[in-house]
């Protein structure tokens, strides 16, 4: 049908061009030519077609007036920001229930045990469970209103889902907590949101929020809802400071349940963006993303790609809990979508070149992803192509060997790592720009722009516009300055803390990112810096230290970094903490052995880290007074738990410097000698 349509098409002008061609040859080469043509046609029949962008991919955005240097998405109303894409589906209820209609009634939630297939739960009994959860919820004096938050403490699984929909139902707001958030972190979400219920996976989750009613330090908490099994104990240990402790499977008992209100938050705006591209409601992902990840924006990422995968009718696979099984969760569930963090890209690309174990095999690796690079560029995306069947099949086939899309935000990853897996795995791959406060997202790469280095266009659902940050040289009449957003996706504000809210979200309704800026001139944007934390160095250049990690970062053995300078020196230093699973490979082959413990004290190891780093600093263009003079090699991962993190994952400047004071003296000292 596919070669049909072209054949009759010869006003191709390639074929135009090839018939002036002929008409000017004598006969008897005819013959020969006649079989050349065939194959052209052939070719020209069944080559692959790139995908159409929805806007000019030269004009990705354009500038909206009197919003002060505003610019908005070339997709969609040019009159209004987008607030929702079907008008049946403005809620997080109403997406779910759409999904119900739409895959009448197809497998929804998807979990297996160890080395067994995935077993599905129907839209209609996910429906059906959230729904009973929730009168539950009601029966036992829960409000239906969006004043009353229930908090969720657990993994990611099909239980996790029906909770927030069962939430959602019935107008009441759903209050995630992480292990990760740390014991300080939950005390304060509890308190603060005045959360009576939690519903939980594991007993050792619901012991500690035990223990923290017995200190009398979350005195609102009432009630325990636990997803696992669980023994008298725990019962009684509940009774004892006034908990109740129930299963979920309990089956409430719903008495008149009058009162049924939906509620009217805008659902994920990640909506617009992909169904822009032909989204298919066969999507299946896998759900790793909101635990393995290390911010909770990823979480929203999650979230709101789970309103589209519903939306659509689509089913949610998850894995079984653990990252190491990831592997066989992949081929076991073939997802065809599946959203990642940069670290997770990173060690695919690392993982595929230290197979390619010789300099020729690396060099083909090369070779076939640069010729697929070329179609990539003209928008053409497949995996069937002669370097497909040769090179990347393998690849493909260890992810399941049905990805069609792969959506990466949180972190930058650098346009070596996206252009090779974008040729490698065959597939769209997308990336996104946001933060927690925006809904996750605010930018987007647009379909049919595979081009690194930028992180799309503004999202249809919101403005963006840049601001002076003087201090640091970035002016918005040149296209730089601290990225804002205004729009439908921007939150209302940090729950019982007005100032902190006036900080981020300005009397305008912009919400200031502390994310720098640039915009490219095919109207995407580009992320160059961060607003905070910049100081001059003693000889008076200003330093960004977010700016050097970020090249750092992608050094193959190192997990964490902490770039430390300050005005009273003239150059910088660092404090390295490799990767425990990466390192002792990478040191290997540098002739190191040891154990990772070992390594770390080891200056040789120390030196090589260290010529790495400045090796990735000159390739990005870094000064020499923004690379790091000297490192220190430290053996534990920054945490919340050692208060080295903040919640949501991000690095305590002040925090960092105080822990490693005595090792930057040291650093500085070694330098000066
Ligand atoms: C947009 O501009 C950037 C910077 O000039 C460039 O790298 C990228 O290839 C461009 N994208 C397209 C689709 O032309």
């Amino acid at each position: 049908m596919q070669a049909q349509e072209m054949m009759s098409g010869l006003r191709i002008p390639e074929m135009d061009e090839l018939g002036h061609f002929f008409r000017s040859l004598p006969t008897s080469t005819l013959v020969g030519i006649g079989a050349l043509t065939a194959v052209l046609a052939y070719w020209l029949a069944t080559r692959p077609r790139p995908i159409k962008p929805p806007c000019d991919l030269l004009h990705q955005s354009e500038e909206v007036p009197n919003e002060g240097g505003g610019r908005r998405s070339m997709m969609g109303d040019p009159s209004k920001l987008l607030t929702h894409y079907h008008d049946d589906a403005r809620t997080m209820y109403e997406v779910f229930q759409r999904g119900l209609h739409i895959s009448g009634d197809g497998p929804c939630l998807g979990s297996r045990l160890p080395n067994q297939p995935y077993k599905w739960m129907s839209y209609k009994e996910v429906n059906a469970r959230a729904e009973h959860l929730g009168s539950g919820l009601l029966h036992q004096g829960c409000q239906p209103n969006p004043n009353q938050f229930i908090g969720v403490f657990a993994q990611n699984r099909p239980e996790w889902i029906i909770s927030e929909l069962a939430c959602y139902t019935y107008s009441m707001v759903v209050v995630p907590l992480y292990d990760t958030l740390g014991p300080d972190a939950i005390r304060f979400i509890i308190n603060t949101a005045e959360i009576s219920t939690v519903i939980c996976d594991k007993v050792e989750k619901a012991q500690v929020l035990l223990d923290n009613v017995q200190r009398q330090e979350t005195p609102c908490l009432r009630r325990i809802i636990l997803m696992d099994a669980f023994d008298t104990d725990l019962v009684e240990c509940g009774k004892g400071c006034g908990v109740h402790v129930q299963a979920m499977q309990e089956p409430p008992a719903p008495e008149d349940l009058s009162i049924v209100c939906f509620t009217s938050g805008t659902t994920g705006i990640l909506v617009t963006a992909l169904t822009c591209n032909n989204f298919t409601p066969t999507a299946v992902k896998v759900n790793q993303l909101a635990l393995v990840s290390i911010k909770l924006q990823c979480f929203c990422v999650g979230v709101s790609l789970q309103s589209v995968v519903y939306c659509h009718g689509g089913r949610i696979g998850f894995y079984q809990g653990d990252i190491r099984l990831l592997p066989d969760d992949m081929k076991a569930l073939r997802p065809t979508i599946f959203p990642v963090v940069p670290r997770l890209l990173n060690r695919m690309y690392d993982k595929i070149f230290n197979q390619a174990n010789t300099p020729l095999k690396r060099w083909l690796l090369n070779f076939a992803a640069k010729r697929k690079g070329a179609e990539l560029s003209r928008g053409v995306i497949r995996s069937d192509s002669i370097w497909d069947k040769i090179f990347f099949s393998k690849i493909q086939a260890s992810l399941g060997g049905r990805l069609r899309m792969i959506i990466t935000g949180a972190a930058p990853t650098s346009p070596t790592v996206l252009g090779f897996l974008r040729a490698a795995l065959g597939c769209q791959v997308y990336e996104a720009y946001g933060q927690t406060e925006c809904t996750a997202g605010c930018t987007y790469t647009t379909p049919g722009d595979w081009t690194p280095g930028h992180v799309g266009a503004p999202l249809p659902c919101n403005l963006i516009k840049l601001v002076d940050v003087p201090e640091k040289n970035y002016f918005a009449a040149k296209g730089e300055g601290e990225v804002c957003v205004k729009g439908p996706n921007v939150f209302k504000g940090y729950l019982k803390d007005p100032e902190r809210t006036a900080e981020t979200l300005d009397s305008e309704g912009w919400l200031h990112t502390g994310d720098i800026g640039k915009w490219l001139h095919n109207g995407t944007l580009k992320i160059i810096d961060r607003k905070k934390h910049i100081f001059k160095l003693a000889q008076g250049e200003y330093i960004s230290p977010e700016k050097i990690e970020n090249i750092y970062i992608r050094s193959e053995p190192v997990a964490q970094l902490y770039v430390h300078g300050d005005s009273l020196q003239s150059c910088l230093v660092g404090i390295v903490v490799p990767d425990p699973e990466v390192m002792p490979e990478w040191a290997r082959k540098k002739g190191l052995i040891g154990t990772y413990k070992d390594l770390c004290k080891n200056t040789a190891l120390k030196t090589a880290i260290l010529e790495d780093l400045v090796r990735l600093g000159k390739a990005a263009g870094l000064h020499s007074f923004e690379q790091v003079k000297n490192i220190y090699i430290h053996n534990e991962m920054f945490s919340i738990e050692n208060g080295l993190l903040t919640p949501t994952l991000k690095a305590k400047r002040p925090e960092l410097k105080e822990f490693f004071k005595v090792k930057i003296d040291r650093l500085y000292s070694s330098i000066s000698m």
